[in-house]
Formats: C-alpha cells, sequence, structure tokens
C-alpha cells in the first residue's frame, strides 16, 4: 500500500511510529522502499553527501528535480518528499509556488520540505494552498548555517523552547502535514510533539517524535566528513565497499579478473575463417 500524507497522520493517531530515509538516486531509492521505509526524503544533504558542496547553500532547483526524479522512479509505496533548496521559497510567496510545483511535475514527489517556522508561515500556505503536501523543518535548519553561526543544538534556553513551540504552531497552522525537529533536546522535541496533532519526524530530537529521519550514508556508515552525536550506524558499509574496490584493484592488476565465465565465447568457426590477420 502506497504511503500518503493521510497515512502519516493516521500512524500519529494509532501512536505508530514512522520511518524516513534520505536517497538521492534510483538504486538507493528501490532498497529504501522495497525495505518497506514509510518514507523517503531527497534531501538537500545531497549538497554534502552526493555532491562534495560542503553543506547545502549552494545545491540549486536543477539539482533537486533531478535527483528527486530519480528517486520517485525507484520508489513505488514510500511517500516521497523533495527539499526545497535554498533561496526557492525564501524570496516569495509566488517562488516557493513555482519552486514546489517543479518539484512535484517534474520530480514526481508527493510533498515537499523547506525550513523555518512563523517567518515561513505564508509561504507553507501558498505551496498547501496550491495542492502540494508541505512538510516543515525546524529547530537547527542547515540553510541557515551563515545566520544562526554553525551547526548548534536549538532549543536550549527559556526563550528558545518558546520559538521552537511558537514556530511548530505556526507551520502545523499554516497548513504542513508534519514537521522535521533537528537537534533539539528530547524532552523539548517531546512536548511539541505532544502540543501537535501533525506528526513530528526527529532528527537528533529523542525517541518521543512521532517518527524518525537519518541521511543514508550516515546510517550506512558511508560518510565520514561529519558525523552528527544523533547517527547511529545500522552498518558499516563504507568498509564493506573499500574492501570490495581494494579486491578488484588486485584482481585486476594481478590478472584474476576477468575470468572464462565473465567472457563471450567466439562462434565455432569464425576465428578459423579469418585466418592469421
Ligand atoms: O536534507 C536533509 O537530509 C534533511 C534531513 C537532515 C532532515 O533535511
Amino acid at each position: 500500500m502506497a504511503v500518503t500524507v493521510s497515512t502519516f497522520q493516521e500512524m500519529k493517531r494509532a501512536g505508530k511510529k514512522i520511518s524516513m530515509l534520505t536517497a538521492y538516486d534510483y538504486t538507493t531509492a528501490h532498497l529504501v522502499d522495497e525495505a518497506g521505509v514509510d518514507s523517503i526524503l531527497v534531501g538537500d544533504s545531497l549538497g554534502n553527501v552526493m555532491l562534495g558542496l560542503g553543506d547545502t547553500i549552494p545545491v540549486t532547483m536543477d539539482d533537486m528535480v533531478r535527483h528527486t526524479a530519480a528517486v520517485t522512479r525507484g520508489a513505488k509505496n514510500a511517500l516521497v518528499i523533495a527539499d526545497m533548496p535554498f533561496m526557492s521559497y525564501e524570496t516569495s510567496a509566488y517562488d516557493a509556488v513555482v519552486n514546489a510545483g517543479r518539484l512535484v511535475k517534474e520530480g514526481r514527489a508527493n510533498a515537499v520540505k523547506l525550513e523555518g517556522g512563523t517567518e515561513m508561515a505564508d509561504r507553507i500556505q501558498a505551496i498547501v494552498r496550491a495542492k502540494i503536501p508541505v512538510c516543515a523543518h525546524i529547530g537547527l535548519t542547515p540553510q541557515g548555517i551563515n545566520a544562526v553561526g554553525g551547526f548548534k543544538v536549538q532549543g536550549k534556553t527559556t526563550s528558545g523552547v518558546k520559538k521552537l513551540l511558537e514556530d511548530a504552531h505556526a507551520v502545523q497552522n499554516a497548513g504542513a502535514f508534519a514537521v522535521v525537529i533537528e537537534a533539539v533536546p528530547a524532552e523539548v522535541a517531546a512536548l511539541i510533539t505532544r502540543q501537535l496533532s501533525i506528526p513530528t519526524i526527529g532528527i537528533g530530537a529523542g525517541a518521543q517524535c512521532s517518527g524518525q529521519v537519518l541521511v543514508n550514508q550516515d546510517m550506512l556508515g558511508m560518510f565520514d566528513d561529519f558525523t552528527p552525536k544523533f547517527v547511529r550506524r545500522f552498518a558499516e558499509v563504507g568498509a564493506l565497499m573499500k574492501q570490495a574496490y581494494r579486491e578488484y584493484d588486485e584482481c585486476v592488476k594481478s590478472g584474476e579478473f576477468p575470468t572464462k565465465e565473465h567472457c563471450y565465447a567466439t562462434p565455432a568457426g569464425v576465428l578459423d575463417e579469418l585466418g592469421e590477420l
């Protein structure tokens, strides 16, 4: 059964946890989907883990559309949410609708995600009015690193908690169907989750959120540039890949690969007919 935004609401009501992982390509999306993960986020974290850009700031709409289209071709059941990249929605509600529209029309995403709370409520409202479901993203918002001075845990002061609660209610009132909460103390995320009727998806926000999301390369142990405290490695795929690459390199150099079983045979007589060339 394909997961929809209504499934998210039903799961929150039934107290069932929602699983979400990022993916950026067809093959990975297919594997994540077949594993039964509820939702795939085509995160702008592709700037870090796919494009090696160091952060998400330079990611473009064209990057997001191309990767979203690859993911939606691979995902049959998971709800695919595409991130709106930096400066694709901040400029105006009009730009927000046009760019969200591209992710749905060209990328075939089921929903879009954007960063921000109260200050982005009008953008969320405009996109939802255009019949595109929006997942909000509050707490640590990586597109704002230049404004907040780096990757910092949010909601550690009374005023910080009040701001997070305001943001959470603002995005819910604007029509968001879910909200990602990033790098926030567990008790604060639990409080937000209790207060909201829409599901909360935590990343570094504790176990009481309605669901969890992780970056694929982080949870597979494939990305070492930076590992946040909240990452759990469910496998050491990076080490396995390196081992396989080393073996391949050795086998090519030693002549152990390819062997007869990997080669095409010439039909009988063809070489004889050619004679000695
Ligand atoms: O871009 C991304 O992968 C994200 C997650 C970290 C939530 O926004």
